[in-house]
């Protein structure tokens, strides 16, 4: 049997294979609210067998979208519009899951595929003013975000742990902090993105403070029979960044504050670091993270075909992968999957023909 496709149990909640729909914006919501799109989208890839459905990056506050597109959970009108995708997609065996975030100071930019990326939203056409760590910009053209105050940094902590809140009521089984990407807490953990000389500012335990925080204002909420993920940048790619090593100790801390796996990504804290992407270019990081730090690891970037899923698994690398292009391309990709590694793993009843 392909270890791809054998359960994995995390606290009470088991998921029947262990591939996972890896968090991608939609840029598709109303006000934050999903939409029929995000129905579909979401409860496609249910159908097409993923044991995990992650919605996307879903901001705790309106100024935490990365653009006014974004999902969001700061209202319980939010949750309600979530309900009935949690419910389709547990009728499908899958599990309901939602990554919490807050974009830092690349929050106000537009859609990708409309002209300007990179540049902000103004405000007359819905933007607002980022907020991050320091007032240092993600790139040369962009106008310098506000630095936070003590009060701003209490309040973000406050929203993530309502934020949860409101996904139990949604009917989610699971959330992941995104913690990765050069958005607000990687800003706050890179030492190239947070110059501050305060409590939060300096040292690594500094550094990692807000991350705690928001661990542990989560926890509080969130309850103990429900796993919780955490998704990192491994690394900055750059000199002097945030790094391996800084990524294995900060998942110990988050362990101890009961965060049950790491997602492993990396980069994207600034704009021109040199990266080495090709296929399970962060696989390693997976690997490390769960034999240091001793917990559960999932890889993703640039998995595609089903042997090289199975190998990463084989090999103990990790405990279970994302895939986010590639069930773009094809939902249907976990029953494609099955069927390449020899796994008997049913089809929906109204597909049966087509088996
Ligand atoms: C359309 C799109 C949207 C994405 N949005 C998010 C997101 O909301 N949160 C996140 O952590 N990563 C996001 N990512 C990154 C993916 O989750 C994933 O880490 C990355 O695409 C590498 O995996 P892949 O090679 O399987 O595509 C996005 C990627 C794509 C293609």
């Amino acid at each position: 049997m392909a270890i791809l496709f054998s359960p994995l149990k995390l606290r009470g909640t088991e998921f029947k294979n262990r591939i996972f729909v890896s968090p991608m914006c939609q840029y598709s919501s109303q006000d934050g609210l999903a939409t029929d799109w995000h129905f579909v989208h979401l409860g496609s890839r249910a159908v097409g067998g993923a044991a995990l459905v992650m919605v996307e990056a879903t901001a705790v506050s309106p100024e935490g979208r990365i653009s006014p597109q974004d999902s969001g959970l700061w209202s319980d009108a939010h949750a309600e519009a979530f309900a009935k995708i949690t419910r389709f997609v547990k009728e499908q065996g899958s599990v309901p899951g939602i990554q919490l975030a807050h974009a830092g100071r690349k929050a106000s930019t537009p859609p990708p595929w409309e002209k300007g990326q990179g540049r902000l939203v103004r405000p007359e056409d819905g933007g607002w003013m980022p907020i991050a760590p320091s007032a240092i910009p993600f790139d040369a053209g962009y106008p310098g975000p506000r630095e936070m105050t003590l009060r701003d940094i209490r309040l973000v902590a406050a929203q993530f742990g309502e934020a949860a809140g409101r996904a139990l009521n949604a009917g989610f089984d699971l959330l992941e902090l995104h913690f990765a990407h050069g958005y607000l807490v990687h800003e706050f953990l890179s030492p190239l993105s947070n110059r501050r000389e305060d409590a939060y500012g300096g040292s690594f335990e500094n550094r990692a403070r807000l991350s705690i925080e928001i661990a542990r204002a989560v926890r509080e909420t969130w309850p103990d029979r429900l796993p919780l993920f955490v998704r990192l940048s491994a690394t900055d790619w750059v000199k002097g960044g945030w790094d391996l090593e800084s990524s294995i100790e900060l998942s110990r801390r988050l362990k101890a504050e009961g965060v049950d796996l790491i997602d492993c990504s990396s980069g994207a804290l600034v704009p021109h670091a040199q990266i080495p992407a090709g296929p399970g270019y962060q696989v390693p990081f997976a690997a490390a993270i769960r034999r240091e730090a001793a917990i559960p690891t999932a890889a993703v970037g640039f998995i595609t075909d089903p042997a090289q899923a199975e190998t990463i698994l084989a090999t103990g690398q990790a405990d279970a992968v994302f895939l986010a292009r590639a069930l773009l391309r094809d939902p249907y990709w976990p029953l494609h999957a099955a069927k390449a590694l020899g796994a008997d793993v049913p089809w929906p009843v109204q597909y049966l023909r087509a088996r």
